[in-house]
Order: C-alpha cells, then sequence, then structure tokens
C-alpha cells in the first residue's frame, strides 16, 4: 500500500535512490547497532561478524557455520569454522575434542585461518541488462544478477574505468550464496600486490525457490536441486538466457569497458567451478588476443565435462561398457547431447566442429584446483563429525569420474593429460589443508597465484600428496 502512495514521490527520484530503495529486501547481517549499522557493519546473511582491530568488521562465511563461527581476537583478520579454536603461536585453528559440531572433521583436526572479509558491498545486487540483439523476445526487461566492489557497471566513471588493471569473476556454488563468494573474493585482495584496483564482479545465479530482489533478475528452473546453470541450460525467466551465454555477456562487458587491464580471471567453486570448466570449454568469447592474461580457475567441483568416453574404470583407461550407466557421457558429464537437460548453448557450440572446440580448450589456460581434504563422500544426513560431502554428486555418472572430488580432479586432469593438454595451460593445483570450502581454497596461496599471478609451468602439478 505505501508503495503505491509513494509512486509520485519516487519518479521524482533519481534511478540511484530508486534502486536503493527497491532493494532493501536484501537479506543480510547487521554485524552492529551503532549508526544503524554504518557503512562498515554489514556481512551476507547467515555470515559470523567479527570485530577487527581497526574497529571496522570482518565476516567469516555462513558454510563456517551460520552466526557460528569463531573469530580470531588475538591477531586480527581472522577467524576459524564453527568446532574449532584459534591458536595465536601456529596461527591456525584446532578442532575442539568434545566437539559433536559437523566441522570437526575427522580429516582436519587442524586447518589454515580464514581470513575475514569486509563487505559493505553485499546491499545491493546489480543488474547488467540482457543483450536484447541475441534474445528472440527483446521487449521483456531481464538483468543479469552481479555483486560488484565499484558499484553497477554502468555508473563507473571513465577515469576510474580506465585506472582498473584487474577483473575478478567469481561464480559461486550450490546454494547461489553470491553474496558470500564476493565476500571470498574481496578477502583476496589484501592477499595479493601484484594489482592496484581490482574489479571484483560475483554472479549469482537465483532459482526460480529463492527470494529474488527484483523480478527483472534472471532465475532458472529447480528441476535439478543443484542448478541447470551448472551446464549452460536457459533462464526459465524473464527470458530465456543461456547461463553461458550470461558469463559471455559478462566478460564482454568487461573487456570492452575497462580499456587497461592486463588480467580477466573467471573463478568458480564446487558447482560454480562445473559452470566455469564447462564455459571455458565451450564459449567463444575471446579468452586469449587481448592486452591482458585470461584465466579460469576451476576449484573443487562434483564433476568434469570430459573430452573423450574413456574413464578410469578398475585401474586402466577404457571405454566402459555402459549397460547399467548409459548417461555416463552425455553432456554434463561427457560431450554427447542427452544428459540432464537439452542444452540448446552446448547444441550449438559443438554443432560446427568438436575438434576445432577442444583444440581451442587446449589453448585456454584452466588451473584445476583440488583441496587436499575434499575426500569426503558421505552424505550430510548420515556424517557424525565435519566430514560430509558438502553435497558430493554421486550419480553413477558422477561415481565413474571418481569417488569423491579429490579423486575426480586427479583423474580428470590425467584425462587431459592422455589428450595432450600440456602442463602450460592445464595446470593441477593442490590446496593442502582445505576440505570444500570456497574462502580457503581462494586464500590459500595456491589459490592467490592461481588467480592473480599464473603459475609457471609444473609449479605443484603433483605433489607427494597429490598422488
Ligand atoms: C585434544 O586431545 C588431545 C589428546 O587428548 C590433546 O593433546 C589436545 O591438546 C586436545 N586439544 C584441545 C584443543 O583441547
Ligand atoms: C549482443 O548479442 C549480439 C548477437 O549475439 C552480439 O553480436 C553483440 O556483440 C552482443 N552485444 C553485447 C553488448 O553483448
Ligand atoms: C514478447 O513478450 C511480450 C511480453 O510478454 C509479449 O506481449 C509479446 O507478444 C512477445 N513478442 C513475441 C514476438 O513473442
Ligand atoms: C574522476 O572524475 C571525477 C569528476 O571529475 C573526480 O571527482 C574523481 O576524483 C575522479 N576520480 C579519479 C579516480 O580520477
Ligand atoms: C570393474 O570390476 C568390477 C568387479 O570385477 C566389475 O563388476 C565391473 O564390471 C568392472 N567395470 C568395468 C567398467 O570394467
Ligand atoms: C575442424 O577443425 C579442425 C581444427 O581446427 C580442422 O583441422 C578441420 O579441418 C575442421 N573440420 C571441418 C570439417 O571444418
Ligand atoms: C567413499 O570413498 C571410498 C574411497 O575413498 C570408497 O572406498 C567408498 O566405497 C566410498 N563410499 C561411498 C558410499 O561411495
Amino acid at each position: 500500500m505505501r508503495l503505491i502512495s509513494d509512486i509520485p514521490v519516487l519518479l521524482y527520484l533519481s534511478y540511484a535512490v530508486l534502486h536503493s530503495f527497491l532493494l532493501h529486501t536484501l537479506a543480510y547481517e547487521v554485524c552492529s547497532n551503532e549508526a544503524g549499522g554504518g557503512e562498515d557493519g554489514i556481512c551476507p546473511n547467515g555470515d559470523t561478524c567479527c570485530r577487527r582491530p581497526d574497529n571496522s568488521w570482518g565476516c567469516i562465511a555462513s558454510d563456517m557455520g551460520r552466526n557460528t563461527a569463531t573469530c580470531c581476537s588475538d591477531d586480527s583478520f581472522t577467524g576459524c569454522p564453527v568446532g574449532y579454536t584459534c591458536r595465536s603461536e601456529e596461527h591456525d585453528c584446532i578442532a575442539l575434542n568434545n566437539s559433536k559440531s559437523r566441522f570437526a572433521d575427522p580429516l582436519t583436526r587442524v586447518l589454515p585461518r580464514y581470513r575475514l572479509c569486509h563487505a559493505n558491498e553485499i546491499r545491493t545486487v546489480h543488474g547488467l541488462l540482457v543483450n536484447a540483439s541475441s534474445m528472440k523476445n527483446s521487449t521483456i526487461h531481464a538483468e543479469i544478477p552481479y555483486f560488484s566492489n565499484m558499484g553497477p557497471l554502468e555508473r563507473i566513471p571513465a577515469n576510474v574505468s580506465s585506472t582498473v588493471d584487474m577483473a575478478l569473476i567469481i561464480i559461486h556454488g550450490a546454494t547461489r550464496n553470491g553474496d558470500d563468494y564476493f565476500c571470498a573474493a574481496k578477502a583476496t585482495l589484501e592477499l595479493q600486490d601484484r594489482f592496484s584496483n581490482v574489479l571484483i564482479l560475483s554472479l549469482n545465479y537465483y532459482s526460480v525457490s529463492d527470494d529474488r530482489p527484483r523480478h527483472s533478475l534472471l532465475y532458472w528452473n529447480s528441476k535439478d536441486a543443484d542448478g541447470q546453470w551448472r551446464y549452460g541450460a536457459d533462464s526459465s525467466g524473464p527470458v530465456r538466457y543461456s547461463s553461458f551465454s550470461v558469463l559471455d555477456q559478462v566478460v564482454g562487458q568487461v573487456q570492452r569497458q575497462f580499456a587497461n587491464l592486463q588480467r580477466i580471471t573467471v573463478a568458480g567453486h564446487s558447482a560454480g567451478g562445473q559452470l566455469t570448466q564447462r564455459w571455458a570449454l565451450l564459449s567463444d568469447v575471446p579468452q586469449n588476443g587481448g592486452n591482458y592474461h585470461f584465466q579460469t580457475v576451476v576449484a573443487n567441483p562434483s564433476n568434469y565435462a570430459y573430452l573423450s568416453p574413456h574413464r578410469y574404470m578398475n585401474g586402466s583407461w577404457t571405454i566402459p561398457n555402459n549397460i547399467n550407466c548409459p548417461d555416463y557421457d552425455k553432456w554434463e558429464w561427457g560431450l554427447q547431447s542427452g544428459g540432464d537437460a537439452d542444452v540448446r548453448y552446448r547444441d550449438e557450440a559443438l554443432a560446427k566442429n568438436v575438434t576445432a572446440v577442444l583444440e581451442r580448450y587446449k589453448t585456454r589456460n584452466v588451473y584445476y584446483l583440488v583441496g587436499g581434504l575434499d575426500r569426503c563422500n558421505v552424505s550430510e544426513s548420515e556424517a557424525s563429525g565435519w566430514c560430509h560431502s558438502h553435497g558430493l554428486e554421486t550419480k553413477c555418472m558422477d561415481m565413474w569420474q571418481g569417488s569423491n572430488r579429490y579423486e575426480r580432479n586427479s583423474r580428470y586432469v590425467a584425462s587431459l593429460r592422455r589428450l595432450g593438454f600440456g602442463g602450460k595451460h592445464h595446470q593441477r593445483l593442490v590446496i593442502p589443508g582445505v576440505g570444500h570450502d570456497h574462502s580457503m581454497m581462494f586464500q590459500s596461496p595456491n589459490g592467490i597465484h592461481a588467480i592473480y599471478y599464473g603459475v609457471p609451468e609444473g609449479t605443484n602439478v603433483e605433489t607427494a600428496e597429490s598422488r
């Protein structure tokens, strides 16, 4: 009712004010009541707020325990998951002995600390207008949802755009927590010293079941609980638009708008890692050839799109008899059509020349990151202790790629090596001591290298741990 009577007044307000007025429905934690939370006082929904030594507020991702993670007060800017305490001298987190928390992982008595993010930008989700000329029906208003550390792209002034030297585009996991991933990406900024002005965009692939802050934001159906956007399916509304077209458009926009970029990184974890790998394979957006380096970071996905029908079974690479698992090599697990959904983007990308697509992928920089402890294959309901798999996918098509994410990663990279994908462009990086956790993956030394510096050929491709 209020909204209706406010409309004449709103008409006189600027777009900016209207925008922020409408966006107040986005949920977030208010860390402090001082001055109504203040600019510095908010965290993504479900995060734990921690006060930092400079009196600002930092956030621990909700995956570390909904509102219950542990702030490390001794040093400063770090925290631990629920069920762990901070150890000052070792600068790590150690599991509480009596903890019944699911975070007290039998695999990980000791964890690296988590770097707090500082997330005053997650009050609003911005929208990039869907490219109308690529739509069948261009009359519908539809937007690609994203979080940004520089506000909406179209309002970044030219004199600021010209100072942006790197863009990091981050893709969330199956729970679609783009705000948390934004936060995790921001925390990596302080861990690098190479770039001075990094644009961070965290995309949000909403489900129809989500409470979207605006009806114009794209959403996907919920036929697949982990999201059909993982493998390029079209959105369900307000228009049909492939999740890969979304990324194509965002990358294209970044390439056009920021003339002095030295680096573009697209990084996804878990379901976001799946999307990133498949997009890097199928997209024809130029990834080489600019004045900048381009790479994709594929962290801890549940499965991969294989490039050949061979799988590692019973100790050797073979084309398996698929009577009991007929879909094992269909899209999204392999290149054949069929699988969980008809994906128009896949059909078009592979229609002309599959060999050319594979040759192109060979020249793309893809870093395959895996947590050295992302080895759990126990579902949450069965798990006692923290060793639950965080939604490991377990259809036969998945199991034929390996029994846990660590094994699937190592086998997938081995399958690429068999096809002649060399170490320069396609590299495997193990993150020691880390399980299925986006913050710790991205904030690890190898994660920082993959995102910001690149990885020289042969670095840590195999470690003692990864064998
Ligand atoms: C847990 O128990 C072990 C062995 O009893 C002990 O050495 C260790 O200090 C305990 N850790 C904590 C955090 O209490
Ligand atoms: C929009 O889509 C058309 C057709 O696919 C393409 O040629 C054009 O470059 C796109 N424009 C933007 C701004 O992405
Ligand atoms: C485009 O969408 C609008 C709004 O839903 C609808 O009225 C119109 O008929 C559609 N046009 C075409 C060509 O499908
Ligand atoms: C960009 O220009 C505006 C208006 O001229 C100015 O206020 C601002 O400080 C400039 N920013 C940068 C980074 O140069
Ligand atoms: C692997 O070995 C098991 C047990 O011997 C057998 O049942 C299965 O069919 C084999 N799988 C393949 C793909 O050969
Ligand atoms: C497909 O692409 C490959 C590699 O670029 C090329 O050698 C081959 O001639 C192409 N085949 C066709 C039918 O265009
Ligand atoms: C879990 O993985 C282990 C190997 O790490 C395997 O032996 C076991 O069968 C797997 N369990 C299930 C339920 O898949």
